[in-house]
């Protein structure tokens, strides 16, 4: 594979000159530029506008140079086609989550081009905007963190809607689930199709069960996901928070990157999952809101941690937080720049 974006370099576990860095979350409400266009309308229409879209992706690379865009949109943008009523409080709600047999049965796989053609839109205008300058970035949410919200209806503290089914109506949960995962497929085929240069699957819920759970309702269907795949040329990037503990369960799903947060240390996670696997994260995301002197050491502790390793796309260990100091982001690529030139 030959490519001149030291992020996908970073992805193959090819030598770079400096290590790439981009920030989970980057288009957000940190950013004034990203207010400013956000004022003009609802979240979801940002979403479903592909000029605006594209405009607030463009907008933490011109400002922070990070080495790579990712699509703005949402996890739950191709949920709401299946049949969901979906809205941002500014957190998601859906008026009706999945409980029944007759919910999940009633849940339509969409047809991408016809149903989200404007995050399709939104990839091919970046393809144009950013070429030669950065690669795109294409998500989806793990099918697991999907069907935390389809059932719970929102976010939750106990996930005891999911929870419920999952243990007390195993057949149900299943089901659902191959209905996602199937949905997410065509998804993430649909954006690769346009034009996405690597694919991030967020699981930000994958780490509320225990490590044999992991592995017996969440990990099949994000295999069967990432295996389903035109992935050729195109790296799979794996992030499920909280897993530090089980990294070499979340290794099996096959993806080419796997995303750390920062309650595992990431030298001690690269010995765990072995010299073939390119990892991504790791800086604890409240940092950016210490001095920029401690910014700077916590940067350097990562890359001392990876100690030269090929395989490292410098990250946050989650999405950025929307009262940080839209500087202190700035400074952070810079630190990490700078500190890691050949
Ligand atoms: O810059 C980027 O990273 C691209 C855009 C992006 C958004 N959401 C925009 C967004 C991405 C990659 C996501 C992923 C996403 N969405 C995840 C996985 C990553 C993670 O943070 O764990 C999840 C769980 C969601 C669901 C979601 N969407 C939540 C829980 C919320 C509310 C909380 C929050 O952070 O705002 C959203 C809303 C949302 N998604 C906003 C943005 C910019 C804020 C909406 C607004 O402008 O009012």
């Amino acid at each position: 594979m030959t490519t001149e974006y030291n992020f996908i370099k970073a992805c193959w576990g090819q030598p770079v000159d400096r290590t790439p860095v981009w920030l989970m979350r980057q288009a957000g409400r940190y950013l004034p530029q990203y207010m400013a266009v956000r004022k003009k309308c609802t979240f979801l229409e940002l979403c479903k506008t592909p000029e605006l879209a594209a405009e607030v992706t463009i907008q933490p690379i011109d400002y922070l140079g990070a080495d790579a865009a990712i699509l703005f949109s949402d996890i739950l943008t191709p949920v709401e086609p299946m049949g969901m009523k979906l809205d941002f409080v500014p957190g998601p709600v859906f008026e009706n989550p999945v409980r029944t047999q007759a919910d999940v049965d009633a849940l339509r796989i969409p047809v991408m081009e016809e149903d989200v053609p404007y995050v399709l839109e939104t990839i091919k205008i970046l393809r144009r905007e950013f070429e030669g300058r950065v690669p795109l970035i294409g998500f989806g949410g793990a099918p697991f963190t999907l069907a935390c919200y389809m059932v719970e209806g929102k976010g939750s503290k106990d996930f005891a809607q999911i929870k419920r089914m999952m243990y007390g109506a195993p057949e149900l949960y299943a089901s659902l689930m191959e209905k996602i995962t199937e949905m997410d497929r065509q998804y993430l085929n649909a954006q690769i199709a346009a034009g996405a240069q690597a694919i991030q699957i967020f699981d930000t819920w994958g780490g509320i069960v225990s490590p044999l759970d992991y592995e017996k309702y969440v990990l099949p269907y994000t295999t069967k996901l990432i295996d389903g795949l035109n992935r050729d040329g195109i790296p799979i990037i794996h992030f499920v928070k909280g897993a530090g503990t089980m990294l070499k369960s979340v290794r099996k799903a096959g993806s080419d990157v796997v995303g750390l947060d920062w309650h595992v240390n990431l030298g001690k996670a690269r010995d765990m999952l072995g010299p073939e696997i390119a990892v991504q994260g790791n800086l604890d995301p409240t940092v950016l809101y210490a001095p920029k002197a401690h910014i700077e050491r916590e940067v350097k502790r990562i890359l001392d941690e990876n100690a030269g390793r090929p395989g490292h796309i410098f990250n946050l260990g989650h999405g950025i937080l929307p009262t940080v100091d839209p500087e202190h982001a700035k400074f952070m690529v810079e630190c990490v720049h700078r500190l890691s030139q050949k």
